[in-house]
């Protein structure tokens, strides 16, 4: 069908693939902010969720469906009927909606998990693309394992799904087993000897095990592979899935090898790759491909030297083709709002993504306490301006106080507003953080574990603002809170307080949906 075309379609997964690896999985608010970003960066397909697995899948994958424009949105499904039903059940709304139905084929997992021969898993696909065909005539098939499939097998199973009805075949490297230039030779199979093949777009998923994901996914696309499934910073199961910036890049620079390409707009990369490590708290190791922040730093003065006389010398690709942008404006308590407002812009923040008021007033008080605010303090002002939106504000940081030094135990006393009424605790502990969590332990009185804890400073200088992430358990749920200031004690309470928040809103979430859940 599309072999002979140099369109590669890209097919997102971060909110599936991706959401599933994450230590504590991201709220409803946080799925659909990253659905925009994503939907900015025009991709063909988004994979946005697992609608059957819980309540709040399906929520998440209807309001996406409801309101995020342009890519086709995409759901998966086990081929069973429940599973297909609350997938056509929560696309309903989507402008263009695909249901992405997956069973494995090879003999390791048909004989170890699944307990049933290829026979059986071929009636139970073809009957639930009959099924999938009610709601959509985009249906995509995966061959679970396929990497690990015989051969004859996978034609096998695939001439019959085509014939079915499914109109995109994937086939995936679930373990991250394959390499390239076998994956290459498994599309070439097919478009070889699936007779029927010419009817659906063949489509790879590389799991990045052995480091090859992307690069198997560039190999089957040179082969004759029309999508790649990918994340953005490569995030999903165990090591990760193919990252999503570097096979758009690869396309991007390599034309003259491949001739191949997409249609994303790769000027929403950089700040779509920081906003998914920061929500889904996956920190972006500096030499990353294409994201890292020294992708694009030159150190050795051979290099500086060679970069002066012309970039091509030692750059094959520009920061700004990511949308990585260099500073040149001192921002300080003296600029307006409009040069903030210009700043965000030339960042590639449209208006309608944040509230100028909020972010200025943040702004200026941020100055006031560092002097120069930098491109990165602004994106994390702007950020966590948006967490505080998605959450609500039941509980409020009002003030910290802590004493502390080398000699003796800490001691805190944190003042919160909840619903506007202050409520003061103090308590002591082996640290000030710790003190202060102790504290918040007993303003609240809720059993909240806290089972991770980072620190990271957003800038370089001992002024930068100190970013606090922590994962806390509750109710057997992991939330994922984060907290910026220039203290990292008041950091470290606002994340503990933002925790508070989103368990208080998938409190009245998990409410609302057993009204409305009843017949899914
Ligand atoms: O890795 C895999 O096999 C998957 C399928 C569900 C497509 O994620
Ligand atoms: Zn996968």
């Amino acid at each position: 069908m599309v072999a002979n075309n140099d369109r590669v379609w890209i097919f997102d997964t971060t909110l599936r693939d991706g959401d599933q690896a994450l230590s504590a999985s991201l709220s409803q608010a946080e799925k659909v902010q990253v659905a925009h970003a994503i939907a900015r960066l025009n991709v063909d397909v988004m994979e946005v969720g697992f609608p059957v697995s819980s309540p709040g899948d399906f929520a998440a994958v209807s309001q996406i469906a409801r309101e995020v424009k342009g890519p086709v949105i995409c759901g998966l499904a086990r081929a069973v009927a429940k599973d297909i039903e609350a997938c056509g059940e929560a696309l309903k709304d989507a402008e263009n909606r695909r249901i992405h139905i997956f069973i494995a084929t090879s003999p390791i997992h048909l004989q170890n998990k699944l307990k049933m021969s290829l026979s059986k898993a071929n009636d139970m696909a073809v009957a639930a693309i009959k099924l999938a065909s009610r709601y959509t005539d985009d249906i995509e098939f995966s061959c679970e394992d396929a990497a690990r499939t015989p051969y004859e097998d996978l034609n096998w199973i695939i001439e019959r799904v085509i014939d079915a009805g499914a109109t995109t075949i994937n086939i995936p490297d679930t373990v991250g087993y394959t390499t390239p230039m076998e994956y290459a030779k498994l599309v070439r199979n097919l478009m070889d000897n699936v007779p029927n093949i010419d009817k659906a777009r063949i489509s790879v998923h590389g799991h990045n095990d052995l480091g090859l994901a992307v690069a198997n996914s560039i190999a089957a696309v040179a082969e004759g592979a029309r999508q790649i499934e990918c994340t953005i910073n490569g995030i999903g199961e165990r090591a990760g899935n193919c990252a999503m910036e570097e096979v758009a890049m690869i396309l991007a620079t390599r034309k003259d090898l491949f001739n191949l390409h997409t249609q994303l707009n790769c000027k929403e990369i950089y700040r779509t790759s920081r906003l998914v490590s920061q929500v889904c708290n996956m920190p972006i190791q500096a030499n990353k491909a294409i994201v890292g922040q020294n992708a694009f730093a030159h150190s050795s003065g051979i290099h500086q030297d060679g970069m002066l006389k012309a970039s091509n010398t030692y750059e094959i690709m520009s920061p700004d083709s990511i949308g990585k942008h260099k500073t040149e404006l001192n921002l300080t308590s003296r600029s307006g709002r409009h040069v903030i407002k210009n700043r965000l812009e030339t960042l590639g923040y449209g208006e309608d993504e944040y509230d100028l008021e909020n972010i200025y007033a943040a702004f200026v008080k941020l100055a006031d306490q560092k002097g120069q605010v930098q491109d990165y303090d602004l994106e994390a002002l702007l950020h966590f301006s948006t967490l505080d939106e998605q959450t609500g504000h039941k509980y409020q940081v009002d003030f910290v106080n802590i004493h502390s030094n080398s000699s003796s135990i800490a001691s805190a006393t944190v003042a919160l507003l909840i619903d506007g009424e202050q409520v003061i605790e103090s308590a002591t502990g082996n640290g000030a953080v710790d003190a202060a969590f102790h504290a918040i332990h007993k303003i609240t009185d809720k059993d909240i574990k806290i089972t991770e804890y980072h620190l990271d400073a957003k800038g370089s200088g001992a002024d930068a603002l100190g970013e606090v992430n922590v994962v806390a358990e509750y109710n057997s749920r992991k939330f994922h809170g984060a907290g910026l200031a220039t203290d990292i004690v008041e950091s470290s309470v606002r994340a503990f307080v933002h925790v508070l928040n989103l368990c208080e809103t998938a409190r009245k979430i998990e409410d609302i949906k057993q009204e409305n859940l009843g017949g899914i």
